[in-house]
């Protein structure tokens, strides 16, 4: 079922994305982990937006690199995410951590697509993260 979703995204986008991904990775600030770490998406209009990780001394309050993607697409307008990557400061793939699925997933859906790297294809957020809670089922899961 994907298949045609996953071929509709052009190699030359995706070598875009990490591109975009590795320079956000440069702009992370990330001195305690020094794990940088960069994002960058392709939204339903054709729009490109992009992230870094923000540590703080309190280590908690850290930001994901895609929690500042999700920042950077509301504040420009919102849309829909459809094809995302996410690279470590080696420009490397990154499989985004859980709270971050789920932050994707509330923007993208269960068909964006998470970049695996060169000459792999990309996984979907739904095989990342299967079963998951999104909007819709706060309609139909709030007391009456
Ligand atoms: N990090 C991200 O930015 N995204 C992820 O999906 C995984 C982890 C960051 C958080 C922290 O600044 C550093 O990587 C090490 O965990």
């Amino acid at each position: 079922m994907y298949c045609e979703v996953v071929s509709s995204v052009p190699e030359r986008a995706w070598t875009e994305l990490r591109s975009l991904a590795r320079d956000a990775a440069a702009r992370a600030y990330a001195p305690y982990s020094m794990v940088t770490v960069g994002a960058a998406a392709l939204t339903s209009d054709g729009t490109t937006v992009v992230g870094s990780n923000v540590e703080n001394a309190s280590y908690g309050l850290t930001l994901c690199a895609e929690c500042s993607l999700v920042s950077d697409l509301v504040r420009g307008g919102g849309g829909r995410l459809v094809a995302v990557s996410v690279v470590a400061g080696d420009g490397e793939p990154l499989t985004p951590c859980g709270r971050c699925r789920q932050l994707l997933y509330e923007h993208g859906g269960a068909g964006l697509l998470v970049d695996a790297g060169e000459g792999r294809g990309p996984s979907t957020l739904g095989d990342l993260l299967p079963g998951a809670f999104g909007p819709e089922d706060l309609g139909t899961r709030r007391n009456a």
